[in-house]
């Protein structure tokens, strides 16, 4: 997946002039704490320079995995089309991107970041960019309420990691109660990430939250550790994306969990492929999330007709 090109323009002006190799060392210490999943009482973005870093090196990321969710949604509910969003731990509006994107009646939407440097960033990619109405705000979703109207779109993308897990639950029962359609979380596709995810939908469920995707039942999550649900998105890297890491490949993959959730109950459709299917010659095996509530890897050959023909065009993510 590519940024849409009015980001990467936007982007690509942030970044004009600076030196990617002095960027380089920023990015790599930013990469090391969000890999450690450091949690040290200060915010992983908290200059200018953090935030050029991010948009440099991790961005593209995470708007291709926030993206990837929303299309899944919008999949599971075509007749979805919010007007009003909430982003918290917005970092520099990625997720305000993905939903102008996916959403085209998108009108208003409250962003509200702790980091006023990351805060300032995402409000210079905004300028002049055919965007819904934003506001933003500076405040912390562990400590200050959500106030004003629940929205139709509420959105945490790569933040439950950077909140103490003992105020995730008082978080996510906020957001909840903020929204009037369809809260969505992302994580980083980590077994740490997935567990948060599991949490956070069994927490949800218990408070009347129905799952829309990825998975197709309110069962208790049938995968056990070692194994973690997960999906992933190949990411393009830009010139400046690659001298920012140090890297020659002009891709990354990008792992991620996600779950949304609705105010009201999705059908669920098929089942959800939850791996990189495995194709060979007659037949491909999907392990498949069944509606069931069960898991597990399913053969299908030319013996099973339309199915088989339908199963070798799934992906990693599709619903079968
Ligand atoms: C990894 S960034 C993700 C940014 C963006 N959502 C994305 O997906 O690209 C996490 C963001 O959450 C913000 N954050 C962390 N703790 C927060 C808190 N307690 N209240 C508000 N924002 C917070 C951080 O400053 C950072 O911008």
């Amino acid at each position: 997946m590519e940024l849409p090109p009015p980001l990467r323009q936007a982007v690509d002006r942030a970044l004009n002039g600076i030196a990617m190799t002095d960027l380089a060392v920023t990015a790599a210490g930013l990469s090391q704490r969000y890999r450690e999943e450091t949690r040290d009482g200060t915010l992983h973005v908290g200059n200018n320079r953090e935030a050029l870093a991010y948009l440099a090196v991790r961005l593209p990321a995470t708007y291709a995995a926030v993206r990837a969710s929303f299309d899944a949604v919008a999949d599971a509910r075509p007749d979805f089309a919010p007007k009003t969003a909430l982003d918290i731990g917005a970092g520099p509006g990625t997720a305000l991107w993905a939903a102008a994107d996916c959403w085209p009646d998108l009108a208003d939407a409250l962003l509200v970041e702790a980091s006023p440097a990351f805060r300032a960033c995402g409000e210079a990619l905004a300028e002049d960019a055919n965007l819904p109405r934003v506001t933003w705000r500076t405040g912390d979703v562990a400590a200050d309420a959500l106030d004003g109207a629940p929205c139709d779109l509420v959105t945490a993308a790569y933040v439950l990691n950077e909140l103490a897990p003992e105020v995730r639950p008082r978080v996510l029962a906020r957001l909840w109660r903020a929204t009037a359609g369809t809260l969505i979380i992302v994580e980083p596709g980590t077994p740490a990430g997935w567990q948060r995810i599991v949490d956070a939908r069994r927490q949800l469920i218990g408070e009347g939250a129905h799952v829309i995707a990825p998975c197709p039942h309110a069962q208790d999550c049938p995968l056990v550790p070692p194994d973690w649900c997960h999906f992933v998105e190949r990411v393009a890297r830009s010139r400046l994306h690659k001298q920012a890491k140090g890297a020659e490949v002009p891709w990354e993959d990008e792992k991620f969990s996600y779950v949304a959730l609705s105010r009201k109950p999705a059908a669920a459709d098929g089942a959800r492929v939850i791996a990189r299917p495995r194709k060979g010659s007659g037949r491909v095996t999907l392990k498949l999330c069944r509606p069931d509530g069960s898991a597990g890897e399913q053969m299908f050959s030319r013996r099973d007709g339309d199915v088989f023909k339908r199963a070798t065009r799934c992906d990693w993510g599709s619903v079968l």
